[in-house]
């Protein structure tokens, strides 16, 4: 079973369907709409990296249950496809559309390493926290590249190491450690990393901006989880004891969800950590 298959519904329900973190700053930028939510201000500046109009094609890797491509789709008014590995998310996908009766969002089943389409099928497309799942980035990059029209523009947003990460030091080595193994993934990224595997691969950068403030950085949101989550530590294991909570679940708390999140934050909070910044990439002429 996909790890999403088993985790969509829990984190709907708990945490929502935008699987990222967004400074809320972002509602204020300039030539964002006024009254709209900082989601929904990413993704319309998202939509504006891309320049692209409503005759364009756009592909979101890893699009989770497609909140960001429902949105992009509307800001933009081009066609969003987006892939994803897992049927339960392709479900909710499916069910939000037919819903909000979208003509120009559809999603594909697929493996972002082995893209289903024809070269140069896409205007411009996008990742939102979803590459820090690959341990073949280059790769990743190389069918991005292929799939896209020349000049066309690929955004990523994602969880990376930045130059303050010490892989000689062990509290570093531990939250890094935390972050990527303890929710399935491989290894993070170095910010360094990143930038040559999408240059080595047929992807210019073009622009790079971090979004955060110091005023406003984008871990506020697990900021403010913190003490509760801090209180259930010890609630879960009680919850157990009296079977309001299935057997096991304080432990499946206590280590994937609790240490992992803890761990983001920390990690953000030194500084070792970005969950910010945007890349442009363009495909070569
Ligand atoms: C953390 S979620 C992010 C979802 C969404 N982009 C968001 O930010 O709300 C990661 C997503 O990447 C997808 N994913 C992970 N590995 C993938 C792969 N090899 N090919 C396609 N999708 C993948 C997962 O199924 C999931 O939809």
């Amino acid at each position: 079973m996909h790890y999403y298959d088993f985790v969509t519904e829990f984190l709907l329900t708990l945490w929502g369907d935008y699987l990222h973190f967004i400074p809320h700053c972002m509602s204020s930028k300039k030539g964002i709409e006024k009254g709209v939510t900082y989601h929904e201000a990413f993704n319309s500046y998202i939509a504006g990296k891309l320049k692209i109009d409503e005759s364009g094609r756009i592909l979101e890797l890893g699009c989770g249950s497609g909140s960001i491509t429902r949105s992009v789709a509307k800001f933009s008014k081009a066609e969003v496809t987006g892939i994803t590995l897992s049927d339960e998310e392709i479900q909710h996908f499916k069910k939000q559309v037919e819903k909000m009766k979208l003509k120009n969002c559809d999603v594909v089943k697929g493996d972002y390493h082995d893209l289903p389409f024809k070269e140069n099928e896409f205007d411009g497309g996008y990742a939102i926290y979803c590459l820090k799942y690959s341990a073949k980035l280059g790769r990743v990059f190389k069918e991005v590249s292929r799939v896209l029209k020349p000049g066309g523009r690929f955004v990523s947003y994602e969880l990376l190491l930045t130059d303050k990460f010490d892989s000689n030091n062990k509290e570093h080595k531990e939250l890094a450690w935390n972050i990527s193994f303890l929710t399935g993934m491989p290894a993070l990224y170095t910010i360094s990393e990143f930038r040559k595997l999408a240059e080595e691969n047929g992807l210019r950068i073009v622009e790079e901006e971090e979004i955060s403030t110091p005023e406003d950085r984008w871990y506020y949101d697990i900021q403010v989880l913190m003490p509760f989550a801090n209180v259930f530590w010890y609630v879960a294991p009680v919850m157990e004891t009296f079977r309001l909570l299935p057997k096991g679940f304080s432990r499946w708390y206590r280590r994937h969800i609790f240490t992992c999140v803890n761990s983001i934050y920390q990690a953000g909070r030194k500084g070792i950590l970005s969950g910010s910044l945007v890349f442009v990439l363009s495909k070569e002429n």
